[in-house]
């Protein structure tokens, strides 16, 4: 245990400023919680030991499990072992539905070809690396801007588990996170006031097309009609009562205003999310580790695919929001 609290968690820090510390481990029942992200009565991120993923999860251990979620926002495991099946199993206990993969290049194109989760890794079918430039290439640089996982549907979805398969990748295999809800608290009231009552229109496409301007100028008929906008108030209620900024790279549009006010405001809001006193990085050390993060209450990014990068099999299931908000506005 004790070599796991000299873990760096901020990939540019040689200072180790993010280190796990020792005297903030927290014990939970059987669970052994490290938090990451500490700042007076805050704390975001956390890796969390002692879960048996050998057997189905108790329900009493998924309780504890999403009490600590609610805190903490984003839980990371390490070597946990699970295969899709029980990955999928353990996200159902999280949640009545999950997100049905819409295999936007084929299922036959997909190589882990299970509806239920989302390949995110850099993988071809033949065991390739994704090649440079394709449209699946550019399609991923759009995961490396910030955003939350969803947003673009008017049902949204309230986690994310993304698990990792086969061996570390060397070449740099980081996920970004970053606290809405302290970015929140830490605005002027002023500001608070003018964002209390905004709606966002969220678009896909819009993110793609910011990441990938050539590729992503125009999307495909069939991709416009798997994916049309969908409307969320940008201030919302996290689960654990404090206020929360509901924002993504897909936010295209604050109704009311014009695209180019939108994109000014919504992006001086991601700008101020993202400070480095609101971010950590988690890196990928070794098949099986997976983090779990809450969309409501987070954003995150990935590192986009480089031609160094080795292979990374990495898979998302999405569990779909039940909740009060889940819905977002009618327009
Ligand atoms: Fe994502």
């Amino acid at each position: 245990m004790l070599e796991t609290v000299t873990r760096v968690y901020d990939k540019k820090a040689s200072t180790g400023i993010l280190k796990l510390r020792a005297e903030n481990v927290k014990r939970v029942g059987d669970l052994v919680v490290l938090p990451v992200l500490v700042s007076g009565r805050s704390a975001f991120g956390a890796e969390v030991f002692g879960v048996d993923w050998n057997d189905p999860i108790p329900e009493g251990v998924v309780k504890q499990l999403i009490k600590l979620q609610d805190k903490y926002a984003v839980l990371i495991f390490r070597q946990t072992g699970l295969d899709n099946a029980r990955h999928i199993a353990f996200s159902r206990q999280l949640g009545e539905k999950l997100e049905i993969n819409p295999f936007f290049y084929g299922r036959e194109n997909d190589r882990v070809g299970e509806p239920l989760l989302f390949d995110v890794g850099n993988i071809e079918l033949d065991g390739s690396l994704v090649k440079s430039q394709s449209r699946r290439w550019h399609h991923s640089m759009g995961n490396a801007l910030w955003h939350t996982d969803s947003t673009y549907h008017q049902q949204r979805s309230k986690y994310s588990l993304l698990l990792s398969h086969g061996d570390a990748v060397t070449g740099g295999c980081y996920t970004h996170f970053a606290d809405t809800r302290q970015a929140y608290a830490d605005l002027r009231q002023d500001m608070k006031d003018e964002l209390e009552d905004l709606i966002i229109e969220h678009d896909l496409w819009h993110s793609r097309k910011l990441a990938s301007p050539i590729i992503y100028s125009n999307p495909t008929e069939r991709e416009k009609a798997l994916k049309p906008p969908a409307y969320h108030r940008l201030v919302q209620v996290a689960p654990d009562g404090r206020k929360t900024l509901y924002l993504a790279a897909h936010a295209k549009r604050i109704v009311g205003r014009s695209f180019e006010n939108s994109q000014k405001l919504i992006w001086q809001l991601i700008d101020h999310c993202t400070q480095p006193k609101y971010v950590f990085s988690m890196e990928w050390l070794s098949g099986g580790d997976m983090v779990w993060w809450d969309n409501r209450q987070s954003m995150h990014r990935s590192n986009p695919y480089t031609e160094s990068m080795s292979a990374r099999d990495v898979r998302r299931s999405t569990v779909i929001d039940d909740g009060p908000l889940a819905f977002g506005v009618e327009i």
